[in-house]
């Protein structure tokens, strides 16, 4: 359920792709368990090297594959499920209930789902949603929050990153 008490939005210049990075190691401290972030923005705007950074820094080890043709790929840490969703392949949504995917929405999982838009009306949600845009030689990344958690998460994100 969204709420308007719980919109805010972060703004932040990201001139290189180090500072991506940075921004995900920054969001992996404060993401906890049982949130949604969904990633938009075009083909090569950052959302796989911000998802890659995030799940590093949870403690992700060994290669990160970006999930292009798998729609999803799971991550195990001790009890914490880190589901990678990619939609952009995403057709057809009578798929999205023979695939399981709505289990891996769950109170000890983090969901982090690239091109949203190509699986609207099924998805939950999201917590928080970030969007990235080409500015001059880096990228403008904006982030949202539509509930509580997203909210505390957003408040805690210090800015300038
Ligand atoms: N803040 C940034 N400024 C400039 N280039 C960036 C920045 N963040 C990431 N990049 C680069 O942009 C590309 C983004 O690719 P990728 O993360 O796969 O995009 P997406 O998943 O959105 O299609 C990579 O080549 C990466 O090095
Ligand atoms: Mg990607």
């Amino acid at each position: 359920m969204t709420h308007d008490a719980y919109h805010t939005v972060k703004d932040v210049f990201l001139p290189n792709e180090d500072s991506t990075i940075h921004l995900g190691a920054k969001l992996a401290e404060l993401i906890k368990p049982g949130t949604v972030v969904t990633l938009s923005g075009d083909l090569g705007a950052g959302k796989t090297t911000l998802t890659r950074a995030l799940l590093r820094s949870m403690g992700v080890l060994g290669r990160i594959k970006s999930p292009t043709y798998t729609l999803v790929e799971p991550y195990v840490i001790s009890n914490l499920y880190l589901y990678h969703f990619d939609f952009y392949r995403f057709e057809d949504p009578d798929e999205w209930e023979a695939s399981g995917f709505r289990e891996c929405f769950h109170s000890n999982s983090i969901c982090l789902i690239e091109w949203p838009e190509k699986a609207q009306g099924s998805l939950p949600p999201p917590d928080l949603a970030i969007s990235l845009s080409w500015e001059a030689e880096g990228r403008r990344c904006s982030v949202r929050s539509f509930s509580k958690a997203g909210l505390a998460c957003l408040n805690a994100l210090e800015t300038p990153i």
